[in-house]
Order: structure tokens, then C-alpha cells, then sequence
């Protein structure tokens, strides 16, 4: 089965079998089933580069469902399973006026795997109202409870990418939200302006939605238009005496204070100084509007785009000694 429809850069491979699962008790089912092959999980397919057919037991995760849990006069527990849309997920949480949610609004994939990398913009990351997920574990098709704590969370990352990676399926996540009194963040400059701009001095979470929406609108490719996982790279970390000498000779870098040491450097602003902001390589390319983001115009494969990120990775090297890791999986 062409796998083309089930990743947003729109990547063309084959898989030799592939199961959409839209329960929990059919999981377990195929779990457990002797003699099964290799698996290979697949969501949104929203943060994956698919270099390669791949030859496993292709599960989709498709499970629907979102329910309240538990709710007092100022809070409330909400769980989605997997397979719920994350936006549609966010939207349903601002029609209730539940807030938490609403800066991570519009971003691609599923809920389900959210957690693995700790989605963040605007200044909110999941884990600031994450409570627990519900995972399946892949050898014995047993169900586990991770916390928030358990789940280790940092910047793009989690126990999904690190110890746990490849062992469990997130089945279902579940968010404690506001009811009232909600705490907006509106300190990121992109949505001070774009509330600015609509003449709103008092936000709703609704209000902090649309500005989110407006403006990945104005610098984000619609994966329907054109194929894209997002930001290609995470923003690299480096030290402090290490920023000091790229100010010297870039004195308008901009950058976010991590702690006394370390210094986070936007990764599209070096990919950009680079001059690849545009560039394009056959189908393959750097983002017209963001340079973070690498495209798929049509019909690139994914070795094409793999080729792309590498030559970035040792222009940015050598401009500027720093090592861009990649935030996508890659699969090879
Ligand atoms: N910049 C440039 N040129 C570019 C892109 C960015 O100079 O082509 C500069 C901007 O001018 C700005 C800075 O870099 O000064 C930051 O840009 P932006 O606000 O667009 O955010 P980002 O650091 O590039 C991160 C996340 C995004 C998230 C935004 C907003 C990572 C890897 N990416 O991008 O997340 O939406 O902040 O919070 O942390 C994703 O993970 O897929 C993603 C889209």
C-alpha cells in the first residue's frame, strides 16, 4: 500500500501490509498475534521523513474519541484517543472555552503523538497541561499509565524518542484545562502584534487561537499544498561564549536566553543568513517564507529531502560551527 496519503511531506513508498486500527481491543489484537512482523507505527505521519518502502506491519493509528473526565468549577480533564485530528482536538476544547490548548493551534498530526515530541509554539509546550497518557506496550500488548513526570519531557523531546522509543503506542492522552481565569500567553511578539492588529486588548482563548492560526497561515506551507513535516531542524542550544563571537560578527542574531550558560540560536535565521531560504533542488527545497521548513513541491522522494537537510547541516557547520539536529524522524 502506497503510503503517500499518511505522511504530510507526501512522500511516495510502499508498504508490504498496513492495518488501520480505530480501537484499542483491535491493537492489542494485532499485538498479540504470534508470528507477527516487525511494526512500524504511523499517525499523522506529520513529523516523519520516509526515506524508504518500508517492509513491516504498517499500524495507522486511528482511534477516535474525546470525553471528559473529571471537571470542578475551575478545571477539567479532557482525554482524546489517539487518532483525533490535534486541531480539531484544540478547537473542541475552545467551543467548551476549556483553555490551555490555544497556542498550539494548527499544528499538524494526530494526538496520539503529541507527546513523543512535546509539541510547542508561541511560547506553550504540551507538557504545561499534560497529565497522563495511556500507551500500549508493542512485545506484550499490556496497557501503561506514563504521568507527566514519567514522561521526561524537554524541548522537542520525551521518553518516546529516548527509552521507550519503538516500545509503546500512545492509545490515548489525557489534559488537565482551565474553565475560567484563564492564563493567556500572549508574550510572543508575532501574537502581541497580530492581537494588535485586530484592535483586541482583552484576548479570549479563542481571540489567542485565531492569532496562532493567522499567523502559521502567513508563514507555514498547508501540507495539503505543498508536503512539509514542519520545522525540519530543532533550534540548537550552544554556549554562551560560543553566541558571544557569532554577535561580533552577526550583531542582529537573534536568539532566547535558555540559562546563565546556554543560548537557544532560531535555526531559520542561520539557514536564511546561509542564503537557502527558497532554494530549490528539483522537488525538493527550503521554504519560501520559513527556512526552517523543507518541501516537497511534488514529486521528491525522501533521500531527496534527507540530501537537501545534509548539505544545510555542513553549510551551517562551517558558517557557524554549530551542529543542526534534525527534528524529524527520519526513517532509513
Ligand atoms: N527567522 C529567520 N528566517 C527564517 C525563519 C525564522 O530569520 O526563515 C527568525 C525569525 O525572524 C525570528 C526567529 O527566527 O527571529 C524565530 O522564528 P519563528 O518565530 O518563526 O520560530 P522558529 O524558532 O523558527 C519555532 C518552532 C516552531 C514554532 C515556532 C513558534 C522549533 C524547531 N520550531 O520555530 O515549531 O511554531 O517556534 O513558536 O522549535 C515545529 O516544531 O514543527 C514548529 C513549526
Amino acid at each position: 500500500k502506497s503510503l503517500r496519503d499518511y505522511n504530510t511531506f507526501g512522500i511516495e513508498v510502499i508498504a508490504s501490509e498496513f492495518i488501520k486500527i480505530t480501537s484499542e481491543v483491535a491493537l492489542k489484537n494485532v499485538l498479540l498475534k504470534k508470528n507477527r512482523k516487525e511494526i512500524f507505527v504511523i499517525s499523522g505521519g506529520s513529523n516523519m521523513l520516509l526515506t524508504k518502502d518500508i517492509d513491516a506491519l504498517v499500524l495507522h493509528i486511528a482511534i477516535p474519541g474525546i470525553t471528559v473526565t473529571d471537571e470542578s468549577d475551575d478545571s477539567v480533564m479532557i482525554s482524546a484517543n489517539a487518532g483525533e485530528n490535534w486541531h480539531d482536538f484544540v478547537l473542541h476544547c475552545i467551543r467548551n472555552d476549556y483553555g490551555g490548548l490555544e497556542n498550539l493551534s494548527l499544528i499538524p498530526g494526530y494526538v496520539g503523538s503529541a507527546p513523543i515530541q512535546n509539541i510547542g509554539a508561541y511560547g506553550v509546550e504540551l507538557k504545561d497541561t499534560f497529565v497522563s497518557c495511556e500507551a500500549i506496550e508493542v512485545l506484550s500488548g499490556q496497557k501503561h499509565l506514563f504521568s507527566n513526570e514519567d514522561c521526561k519531557f524537554g524541548y522537542r523531546n520525551s521518553i518516546f524518542k529516548n527509552d521507550a522509543k519503538g516500545k509503546f503506542i500512545i492509545t490515548k492522552v489525557t489534559f488537565r484545562l482551565s474553565k475560567k481565569n484563564h492564563i493567556l500567553n500572549t508574550s510572543y511578539g508575532a501574537i502581541e502584534n497580530a492581537l494588535a492588529e485586530n484592535n483586541i486588548s482583552t484576548p479570549t482563548i479563542k481571540d489567542v487561537s485565531d492569532a496562532v492560526i493567522q499567523i502559521r497561515k502567513s508563514k507555514l506551507p498547508d501540507p495539503k499544498e505543498i508536503g512539509n513535516s514542519g520545522s525540519f531542524f530543532k533550534n540548537p542550544v550552544i554556549p554562551k561564549d560560543h553566541f558571544s563571537e557569532l554577535q561580533k560578527s552577526h550583531p542582529n542574531i537573534p536568539f532566547y536566553k535558555v540559562s546563565e550558560e546556554k543560548v537557544k540560536v532560531p535555526a531559520g535565521w542561520l539557514i536564511e543568513q546561509s542564503g537557502f531560504k527558497g532554494k530549490r533542488w528539483g522537488d525538493a527545497g527550503v521554504h519560501k517564507k520559513q527556512a526552517l521548513v523543507l518541501v516537497n513541491y511534488d514529486n521528491a522522494s525522501g533521500q531527496e529531502i534527507l540530501d537537501v537537510s545534509k548539505i544545510i547541516q555542513s553549510e551551517i557547520k562551517n558558517r557557524f560551527n554549530i551542529n543542526l539536529e534534525t527534528e524529524v524522524n527520519i526513517i532509513k
